[in-house]
C-alpha cells in the first residue's frame, strides 16, 4: 500500500497539497509530520481531508531523529514528499543557526531514515531563490549555479544538494521541484501579499520594502501543488524542474493591484528601510518542465488575486 510522508502539512503549501491529494487519491496514506510552529495550523487542512481514513498526523520535530524513526516503524512509509524549511527570510537574517539545523539536518534525519527503511522516491521541494539574483535580464534555468544570498535560501540550497549527493553515492531515487514565490489561501501573513491584505482590509498603511522595485515571478499555490504531484508520480529519477507562474511583477506593482482591487488609495503605501541584501529580481525558465511533462500554470494571476483576496476576506 502506498504510504507518502508529507512534511509540514500543517504550512501554507503543505495543507493546499494535503487538502486536494488525500481526497483525491483515498487508495494513498498520507502521513503528515509537523511540529506545529507559528507558521503551522492544523486546521488549514480542509476537514473533509483531515477526516479521511487515509489521513494521518504526527506531531514531530524534523529535528529529533529518534522520534522520527518511531513514526517510520509506525506507518512502513513508501516515499516521501519533503515540504519542510523553515522558509521565511527576515527570521533567517535575525537566526540563521535555526535555518541550518531545521533545513540542513532535518532533511539529512530524512535522507538516512530513506535509506534504513528502504524507501523509494524522495521529492525535495525546492526554491528558485538558490539561484540568488539576477538584477536585469535573463532567465535562470536548471544549469544556473547555485548562489544563495540569504541564510535562508543557502540552508535550502543545502537540503538540494545534499538530495542529490545521495542520489550520487547512494543511488537515492529523487525528484527536485524549485519553485518561485507562491500565494493563495493559507499562507501566513507574514508574507508579502497576505499581509498585505489584512492590513489593506483594516485601511493600515502597507510598509513596502525599498522603492519596491524587486521583481518575483508569482505562481498560484494550487498550480505549486500540482506540479509537485506530476514530479512526483511522472518524472525520471535524479529529475531537477524549475516552477515558474510567468508572472513577473515588482512589489509596487504588487502593492496597488491589491489596492485597486480591495478599492483603496496608493496613499496606504509606505516605503520603509530595505532588507539586508534583498535580492533584486528572480525569474524562472520553466520550459524544461513543458517540453518533458507537458505541465504549465492554469491559474493566471487575476484570477489567482481574486480567489487569494476573496480567502482572506472570509477569514
Ligand atoms: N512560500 C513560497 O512562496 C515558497 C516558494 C518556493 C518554495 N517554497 C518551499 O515550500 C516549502 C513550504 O513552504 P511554506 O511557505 O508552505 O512554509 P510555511 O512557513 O507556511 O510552513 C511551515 C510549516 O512547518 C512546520 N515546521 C516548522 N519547523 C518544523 C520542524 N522543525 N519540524 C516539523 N515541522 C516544522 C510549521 O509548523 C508549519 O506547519 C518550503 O520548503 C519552502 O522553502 C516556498
Amino acid at each position: 500500500m502506498q504510504t507518502i510522508i508529507i512534511t509540514w502539512g500543517a504550512g501554507f503549501i503543505g495543507s493546499n497539497f494535503l487538502s486536494k491529494y488525500v481526497l483525491a487519491f483515498p487508495e494513498i496514506q498520507f502521513v503528515n509530520i509537523d511540529m506545529l510552529t507559528y507558521a503551522g495550523n492544523i486546521e488549514k487542512i480542509d476537514l473533509a481531508a483531515r477526516n479521511a481514513p487515509n489521513y494521518h498526523f504526527e506531531q514531530v520535530d524534523i529535528r529529533d531523529i529518534d522520534t522520527l524513526r518511531t513514526v517510520y516503524v509506525k506507518y512502513s512509509p513508501t516515499d516521501i514528499i519533503h515540504f519542510a524549511a523553515e522558509s521565511h527570510v527576515d527570521n533567517s537574517i535575525r537566526n540563521p543557526r535555526l535555518f541550518t539545523e531545521v533545513n540542513v539536518l532535518g532533511t539529512q534525519n530524512l535522507l538516512d531514515l530513506h535509506r534504513e527503511f528502504g524507501l523509494k522516491r524522495f521529492h525535495y521541494i525546492s526554491t528558485d531563490e538558490v539561484y540568488g539574483d539576477i538584477p536585469d535580464s535573463g532567465y535562470f534555468t536548471e544549469d544556473t549555479h547555485i548562489e544563495p544570498s540569504s541564510p535562508y535560501s543557502a540552508s535550502k540550497a543545502g537540503g538540494d544538494i545534499l538530495v542529490q549527493a545521495y542520489g550520487r553515492t547512494f543511488g537515492l531515487d529523487y525528484t527536485i521541484t524549485r519553485c518561485s514565490n507562491n500565494y493563495g489561501a493559507n499562507q501566513n501573513n507574514i508574507s508579502l501579499i497576505p499581509l498585505f491584505i489584512s492590513k489593506i482590509q483594516k485601511g493600515e498603511k502597507v510598509p513596502l520594502y525599498g522603492d519596491g522595485s524587486n521583481i518575483r515571478d508569482w505562481l498560484y499555490v494550487e498550480d505549486h501543488c500540482d506540479v509537485i504531484w506530476e514530479v512526483f508520480t511522472r518524472a525520471n529519477t535524479g529529475s531537477i524542474y524549475n516552477v515558474g507562474g510567468n508572472n513577473e511583477y515588482t512589489n509596487l506593482e504588487i502593492t496597488k493591484i491589491l489596492l485597486q482591487v480591495m478599492w483603496k488609495s496608493e496613499d496606504l503605501i509606505s516605503f520603509v528601510p530595505d532588507r539586508a541584501w534583498h535580492d533584486k529580481r528572480y525569474a524562472i525558465d520553466a520550459s524544461k518542465l513543458k517540453r518533458e511533462l507537458g505541465w504549465g500554470p492554469k491559474v493566471d494571476f487575476p484570477e489567482g488575486i481574486a480567489r487569494t483576496i476573496w480567502f482572506y476576506n472570509q477569514q
